[in-house]
């Protein structure tokens, strides 16, 4: 079985993940949620890649490198999901399978939030359950790219 490598990255005010809203993200850290990732990965046969950026221009240049480089990205935008037109397009331009990945439920949430720009460039999205959304996702992510491959 091949090993998988997956690129995840978090947008703007992730790296507050623990202290940032509780009530609405939870209390794990996200140095606490990439360990969660690694530990998953190990047990999907896969290995996975974490970053975190405040700037949009470092993780449309992030998903442009990892072309050649990972299988698939999970990918929280943060606020950056309902605006950038720029991420949607680095998505598109690799190619790869991409999850949307948030810990809320957007659509549960402030109107503002309801749509995704960057939806429509991913093969899935898992949103609402805490900082298990994103090993949920992994486990998607990986799944996909299994079956994709038999
Ligand atoms: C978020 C949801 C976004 O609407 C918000 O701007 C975030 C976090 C989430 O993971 O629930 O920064 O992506």
């Amino acid at each position: 079985m091949v090993t998988l490598s997956i690129l995840c990255v978090s947008g703007p005010n992730l790296q507050l993940l623990g202290a940032r809203e509780p009530s609405i993200y939870g209390t794990t850290t996200l140095d606490q949620i990439h360990q969660a990732l690694t530990a998953t990965a190990q047990s999907l046969n896969a290995t996975v890649t974490c970053r975190q950026s405040n700037h949009e221009g470092d993780i449309v240049t992030w998903i442009g490198e990892a072309l050649g480089t990972h299988h698939g990205i999970l990918i929280n935008p943060g606020a950056l999901t309902h605006t950038s037109i720029a991420i949607y397009d680095a998505i598109k331009a690799v190619s790869l399978p991409a999850v949307e990945v948030h810990l809320s439920n957007p659509d549960a949430r402030e109107s503002f939030r309801r749509r995704s720009r960057v939806a429509p460039a991913c093969l899935g999205r898992i949103a609402g359950f805490g900082d298990a959304s994103y090993t949920l996702a992994l486990a998607g992510l990986v799944g996909a790219l299994r079956r994709q491959s038999t």
